[in-house]
């Protein structure tokens, strides 16, 4: 009797397929409104809203669901995605989703799907191939939409990642204000157009103001770095906590590596550290260190006191997958990154063109490939490859070891890089710069990934 109840017990309460989703610190998670376990549903809309980051002024934002940044999507490596989002804006917008390796269709840029109009709905719907930290943010008129505050983190969790005490997203951003805390012009004035626009204001979480919080002694926490901004690189110091970089972009590093001294957190591009307060540390604080006219100035972003229940303090195994073993190329892409003046003001190109004038490359599918991106002009240029990870083999013409499958890469001014992909995503994928104002002034392009030609029919 007791067996048969036990038994009808099992029948009645099937085993979920997945635990509950564990919380993540910072943006506010949107809520999942899917009743099918297989599909995490969310509603996002875009639209104007409103914020103070100058004392007393409030800022004309544009926002996901009224929120800048906009609210994390996340769901379990295996599940769904759909993203259910409306357009309020009084322009065209599309949805981005940055570095996640996803059907060409849903990549949400305007060479692959109608922009999405005002009043329009739009259903992304899509099954990441890769956990990690990633996130997402509109692909037109991206250097102002992005800096009005369209931009929101993704996750896709491990199954099988260790426990830990604290999981943290910090999104990196700057804006550029007036004093009475309007934006700057958009219409990317000459400083602009050479390096982009930098803000005078510092986000972090959308907040200007220090944010604080604690975090227990021994705690092992997961802390995930975007830089969301426009141009600005970001190096960000860390005190009274020891941190490994545990993920790069999407995907865990087989060997994660110590910070030691700065970090530089390049735009588009993710971190993962696995962070451990020092022993004796009463404070745990998270800096930005900006250069001035005399050096440079750490600007404390983020402060956790030491407290609570101690933590075990012991580093985590990360169930990183070996890196794919780089092959002989056979095909490769010389991409030269330059600048033109044209009618007075300046014209990003890549190889020559502009976007709006420019053919897509075409390679082939599943192919060992390297590209060398050649950056032949003084400002830095943060390249993003859409639809495929890569790995970055050498800099100007010697072997380096920045391990990781990436999605961006930083390639400082006058210098160039080896990187190696499979293009296994077919398609039509965006590569451009990341900082939205070069990117807006011309250097943009697309690789077409054509699958195999069929061998001739017997
Ligand atoms: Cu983060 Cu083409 O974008
Ligand atoms: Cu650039």
């Amino acid at each position: 009797m007791l067996a048969l109840l036990a038994l009808f017990a099992c029948n009645s309460t099937p085993e979920p397929l997945y635990p509950a989703l564990p919380a993540v610190w910072g943006p506010t998670a949107a809520e999942n409104v899917s009743l099918d376990e297989n599909v995490v549903e969310v509603h996002l809309s875009a639209g104007m809203s409103s914020t103070t980051w100058v004392d007393g002024s409030p800022t004309d934002t544009w926002a996901y669901n009224d929120e800048v940044p906009g609210p994390l999507i996340h769901a379990w490596l295996g599940q769904t995605i759909r993203v259910v989002f409306t357009n309020n804006l009084n322009e065209p917008t599309t949805i981005h989703w940055h570095g996640l390796r996803i059907d060409n269709a849903m990549d949400g840029v305007p060479a692959v799907q109608d922009p999405i109009q005002p009043g329009e709905t739009f259903t992304y719907e899509f099954t990441p191939p890769d956990s990690g930290s990633y996130w997402y943010h509109p692909h037109m008129r991206a250097n102002e939409q992005v800096e009005r505050g369209l931009q929101g983190t993704l996750v896709v969790h491990e199954l099988d990642a260790p426990a830990v005490d604290n999981d943290r997203y910090f999104v990196l951003d700057d804006v550029s204000l007036t004093s009475t805390g309007g934006f700057t012009s958009f219409s990317i004035p000459g400083m602009e157009q050479m390096h982009g626009r930098y803000g005078n204001t510092l986000l972090l979480n959308g907040k200007a103001e220090l944010v604080t919080d604690t975090i227990r002694p021994g705690a092992v926490e997961r802390w995930r770095l975007v830089n969301t901004a426009n141009a600005r690189t970001m190096y960000m110091a860390l005190h009274g906590a020891d941190a490994r970089v545990i993920a790069v972009d999407g995907t865990l590093l087989p060997t994660p590596f110590a910070v030691t001294g700065e970090l530089q957190v390049p735009i588009g591009q993710r971190l993962d550290l696995e962070v451990i307060p020092q022993a004796d540390a009463t404070q745990v604080t998270l800096e930005n260190v900006v250069p001035t006219n005399s050096g440079t100035a750490s600007i404390p972003l983020f402060e956790a006191t030491v407290q609570g229940e101690p933590g075990d303090g012991l580093q985590r195994v990360w169930p990183a997958a070996p890196l794919p073993v780089v092959q002989p190329s056979q095909q490769h892409l010389a991409l030269d990154l330059g600048a033109v003046q044209v009618a007075g003001a300046i014209q990003w190109q890549i190889n020559g063109v502009a976007s709006q004038d420019s053919e897509p490359f075409v390679v082939t599918q599943n192919l060992p490939s390297t590209l060398k991106i050649r950056n032949q002009s003084g400002p830095e240029h943060p390249f993003h490859l859409h639809g495929q990870f890569f790995q970055i083999l050498e800099r100007d013409g010697a072997p380096v070891d920045e391990p990781g499958l990436r999605d961006t890469v930083l390639i400082p001014g006058m210098t160039d890089v080896l990187i190696s992909t499979d293009f296994s995503n077919p398609g039509m994928w965006m590569a451009h710069c990341h900082i939205l104002e070069h990117a807006e002034l011309g250097m943009m392009s697309m690789i077409d990934v054509m699958p195999p030609a069929m061998p001739p029919a017997h």
